[in-house]
């Protein structure tokens, strides 16, 4: 774990919990988040319960977001959602191009890039999900495609911008699949975006996330990698006591 920064639990909840479920969740974590003395967390619900987040939280620690965001204000964008509305109802950062708007959803790196611009320019906290899927790491192409995907988000942003991106190393291989990487292949790549990333900025070194089908009984193993800033979890964060239990491997 780094110790420049707090580390960083995020929760992932996809499409998972309505307003009323997000509020019994919320209500479950609250007494913990309050006490942690070094360590932050954030969720990202799905949009429609962010308000339900949002209200339970107000004036804790509990940071809440979004999975994702249109590079647009308003207009005719079906189905999509602005960094304004986001901002409307309380949502502080947002995920973007997480692994499964990239290969579902037909995710560009150019539209990532795009979203990535909007929330800068809105003041939101961004998560840029970099990774590689199982085809491209037995290819031998682990690092091509996380610096394409680094690059493209990040060329010509401000000292000032990159201290509000977070970058998440989630091999497309290990979400929701219950297959983890192991701490060498965590490292690796850590290291690699580490490195990456002094090539943007000489003084910003915000902390690298670690997602992919992370549990209570791997976490302790992962978090104990020196690059290693924090986790964004799917799975396990839609369980309070599992949750709650990756909150307290980090924080001391
Ligand atoms: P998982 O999801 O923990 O369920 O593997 C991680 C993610 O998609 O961010």
């Amino acid at each position: 774990m780094t110790a420049t920064a707090s580390p960083i639990i995020c929760g992932n909840w996809k499409m998972n919990l309505g307003p009323q479920s997000t509020k019994t969740l919320v209500n479950e974590l609250l007494p913990v988040v309050t006490e942690l003395s070094n360590t932050r967390c954030w969720i990202a619900p799905p949009f429609v319960s962010i308000p339900a987040a949002v209200e339970v939280a107000t004036n804790s620690k509990l940071k809440i977001g979004a999975q994702n965001v249109h590079w647009a204000d308003s207009g005719a964008f079906t189905g999509e959602i602005s960094v304004p509305m986001l901002k409307e109802v309380g949502a502080e950062f947002v995920i973007i191009g997480h692994s499964e708007r990239r290969h579902l959803f037909h995710e560009s790196d150019e539209m990532i890039a795009m979203r990535l611009n909007a929330a800068l320019k809105g003041s939101l906290f961004s998560i840029l999900c970099v990774g590689e899927t199982e085809k491209e790491r037995t290819g031998s192409e682990t690092e091509a495609v996380i610096e394409r995907q680094v690059r493209s988000a990040l060329t010509g942003k401000s000292e000032r911008e990159l201290a509000s991106i977070i970058i998440a190393y989630e091999p497309v291989w290990a979400i929701g699949t219950g297959k983890v990487a192991t701490p060498t292949q965590i490292s690796e790549a850590h290291l690699f975006i580490r490195n990456l990333l002094k090539e943007f900025s000489k003084l910003v070194h915000p902390p690298i996330l670690y997602g992919g089908s992370v549990t209570p009984e791997n976490f302790t193993e992962i978090a104990s990698i020196p690059e290693v800033g924090g986790a964004l979890v799917g799975g396990a964060s839609l369980v309070s006591q599992k949750f709650i239990r990756i909150l307290q491997i980090v924080n001391h």
